[in-house]
């Protein structure tokens, strides 16, 4: 198998798209819309490759052969709090998407991931898993989700992030290089206290307006 670990996906759309969020004018509404268009925009990057299955239909005038998505519907997993800001661009996509859950905090001191929820499908070891969370900053929300969504037998496992930082995305390749991360893009760096440079501030606080 091939790692790719970390693709930073260059679109024209998006990129202007995550141009708009850099600016600390926007208001919650218009921080929450972009958002969600460039998880659209992701979720269809990272499902280039579902593997498909061909049927008949009986079509308008005749018998046709259609495609469809083959096997188990995949989980969308947002990381509570500000993965909830992607999730209907996910949805919009693929709207009969399942809905896991689980919650972390990062500990300013020490800035590990601590759980404080997690509610997973019983057949997750059936299904794709895409993890949806704004910032890839440590990394260390994203290792500890998919530590536990590994740990439930999830065995395929991708996630979405509109920015993510060159010191997490090395410690996802070295760590867990089987779970593809599609990025709108790789920013610069971290700073002292851990967020991303140029990075967006605090997703959470952006989405849901709690500064
Ligand atoms: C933010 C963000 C990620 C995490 C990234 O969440 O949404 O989950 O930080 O940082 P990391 O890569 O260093 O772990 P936060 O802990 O601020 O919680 P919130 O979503 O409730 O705002
Ligand atoms: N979490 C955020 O919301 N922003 C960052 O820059 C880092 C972590």
């Amino acid at each position: 198998m091939i790692a790719i670990a970390v693709i930073e996906v260059k679109h024209p759309l998006i990129e202007h798209k995550l141009g708009l969020l850099r600016n600390p004018g926007l208001n919650t509404k218009e921080f929450r819309e972009i958002t969600s268009e460039i998880a659209s925009l992701l979720t269809y990057e990272a499902t280039r490759d579902l593997p498909l299955k061909e049927k008949t239909i009986n079509g308008w005038a005749e018998e046709t052969k259609v495609k469809e998505i083959k096997g188990k519907k995949l989980v969308a997993v947002p990381i509570l709090r500000a993965g909830i800001g992607m999730l209907d661009g996910l949805l919009k996509m693929i709207p009969s998407a399942k809905v896991n859950f689980i919650g972390l905090y990062r500990d300013h001191e020490t800035l590990e991931a601590v759980e404080y929820y997690s509610k997973l499908s019983n057949d997750i070891q059936e299904r794709m898993a895409v993890i949806v969370d704004p910032m890839l900053a440590t990394a260390n929300s994203m290792i500890k989700t998919i530590e536990i969504l590994k740990n439930n037998g999830c065995k395929k496992i991708r996630a979405i992030c509109l920015v993510a930082a060159p010191e997490g995305i090395k410690k996802i390749q070295e760590k867990h290089p089987d779970v593809d991360v599609y990025t709108a893009s790789i920013d610069q760096c971290l700073n002292d206290v851990g967020y991303i440079l140029p990075g967006l501030g605090d997703a959470g606080d952006r989405l849901f307006g709690t500064k």
